[in-house]
């Protein structure tokens, strides 16, 4: 009997990291508690992917909606980023993971600027896994800034009009270069996109997953992983 054919494995995962709030609540500890705990969760998490196999991990950090929390949150996101390049780095160097981050940085304050420089930099040469970190991130935010690269250029008479296509749409965003999510998870029981990677997941399965982000384990990026491989993907055409 021949042997069964492996389950296929989602190549890109990409994650909203939701319920940091909720979880913290629950204990009734201030927001930004959940939020620390959410790092320990995003450890675990790009240690599993790795050992998976996984080979593109995108997760959702901070969006440009989140401007419209409190200061002392937005602050402690910005900390938490500040410490988890800090304090992680030279691991993911070494395991070589290449870090990556997409979002808007014009605007955001100088050290974190630089941060995110040195991280890219340093782990460029990396490709066991592509970790890519969403941060002042929101995918309108994304397409319209391609978007207005695109006309640039046309009004530079670079390009024509007519000459824009889908592939060089997506060059010109901040994904480029990166494969598509093949499987779009998010925590905390909410079935929303809220922004994540909107021309990205054209095709992605979404998994919506009860579990709040400080839970989120090996164990339930194992379970995503089986339901992908559930899955039967016909990117718009009947199948066999
Ligand atoms: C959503 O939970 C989560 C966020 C807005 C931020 C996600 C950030 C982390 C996991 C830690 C930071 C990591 C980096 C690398 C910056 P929520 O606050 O919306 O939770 P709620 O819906 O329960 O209120």
């Amino acid at each position: 009997m021949a042997a069964p054919l492996p389950a296929p494995m989602p190549q890109h995962v990409a994650i909203i990291m939701d319920g940091n709030g909720r979880w913290a609540k629950q204990r009734g500890r201030p927001r930004t508690f959940g939020h620390a705990e959410g790092v320990e969760a995003l450890r675990r998490t790009v240690e599993a992917a790795g050992d998976l196999g996984v080979r593109f991990l995108t997760v959702f950090g901070f969006s440009t909606e989140n401007w419209r929390r409190p200061a002392e949150e937005v602050n402690a996101l910005f900390d938490l980023l500040r410490l988890y390049v800090a304090r992680d780095l030279d691991k993911l160097a070494k395991e070589g993971v290449r870090v990556r981050v997409i979002g808007e940085r014009h605007g955001l304050q100088p050290d974190i600027a630089g941060i995110i420089e040195d991280a890219e930099s340093r782990t460029a040469h990396n490709d066991k896994l592509n970790l890519t970190i969403a941060f002042n991130y929101g995918g309108q935010d994304e397409i319209t800034r391609a978007a207005r690269m695109l006309a640039q250029e046309a009004v530079a008479g670079r390009i024509a009009p007519k000459d824009i296509s889908p592939e060089m749409f997506e060059a010109h965003l901040d994904t480029a270069g990166l494969p598509p999510p093949d499987l779009l998870v998010r925590t905390s029981g909410e079935s929303r996109l809220s922004n994540f990677m909107l021309w990205q997941s054209a095709y992605a399965e979404l998994a919506f997953m009860d579990v709040l982000w400080p839970d989120f384990d090996r164990a339930a990026l194992e379970e995503a992983i089986a339901f992908y491989s559930r899955r039967e993907r016909r990117y718009g055409g009947h199948g066999a």
